[in-house]
């Protein structure tokens, strides 16, 4: 079973999932290095915001962290919808994090080539390994039930070699990269964060309903050898015993 906790406010949570990245950092970074996937949507900003502030960034080592991206969308890095430049303008521009130990995901030109050109960048990151093994992958999940960006009747929901794809996403006429289900469930842990009302009905189906994931590609993510932790607020529980 996951590892669900409640928070009466997002803002509660923010701090809770800022602290839980701190502590791993620390953890991690104790043995060499701290990787995480950042995820998009406006759930994370206010966590990544925080971990700016001197508070939670006086707690890591940035010099040992390593950030990656769990989607983007195609788009160039100063549009309002690019992940990368919301984790920049949050928590990247504010933090002494070394350019060389921020691993983007390319959203301009090809789709396909960006996809392939991310998967280089993990290979040699984790070289040795046959699968991403970060230590945090962060997500989130959309009322639709998807995450990352494996939405419902896509092509990547069926991928189970492939690291990354370039998936296209019909119902957003789009493409968008996205790590795949087998890359995330490589990882050490993984942090779901989940806020607001709109989500309840949802987040009860992908915890407590049956295993559906091509309804709710959510269920896709089972760690294969690590912890998977859900952090919602108490509007988006609502439907949770
Ligand atoms: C993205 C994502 C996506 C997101 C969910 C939830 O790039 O949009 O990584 O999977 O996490 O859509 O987004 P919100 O937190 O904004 O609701």
């Amino acid at each position: 079973m996951p590892n669900v906790q409640v928070f009466d406010t997002p803002e509660q949570l923010a701090r809770a999932a800022a602290q839980f990245i701190a502590d791993l950092a620390k953890a991690s970074t104790e043995q060499r290095r701290f990787s995480i996937a950042l995820s998009g949507g406006t759930t994370p900003r206010r966590v990544y915001e925080l971990l700016a502030t001197d508070e939670f960034s006086r707690q890591i080592d940035w010099r040992a962290t390593h950030i990656f991206f769990g989607d983007e969308r195609t788009v160039s890095s100063t549009h309002p919808a690019s992940n990368y430049g919301m984790a920049k303008a949050a928590l990247i521009s504010r933090v002494p994090i070394p350019s060389a130990n921020v691993h983007p995901i390319s959203g301009e030109g090809d789709p396909r080539t960006n996809a392939r050109d991310y998967v280089d960048e993990l290979k040699s990151f984790f070289a040795g390994s046959n699968k991403p093994r970060f230590d945090l992958v962060l997500l989130g999940m959309g009322e639709d039930g998807h995450t990352a960006s494996l939405f419902l009747g896509t092509a990547a929901l069926q991928e189970r070699n492939a690291w990354v794809s370039a998936n296209w996403v019909e119902q957003l006429n789009e493409f968008r990269i996205t790590l795949t289900a087998p890359a995330i469930n490589a990882a050490k842990n993984i942090l779901f964060l989940v806020t607001g009302e709109k989500k309840s009905l949802r987040l009860a189906e992908v915890l407590r309903g049956p295993d559906q994931p091509e309804k709710s590609p959510a269920q896709l993510i089972k760690p294969d050898n690590g912890l998977l932790i859900w952090m919602v607020d108490k509007a988006a529980a609502q439907g949770l015993e």
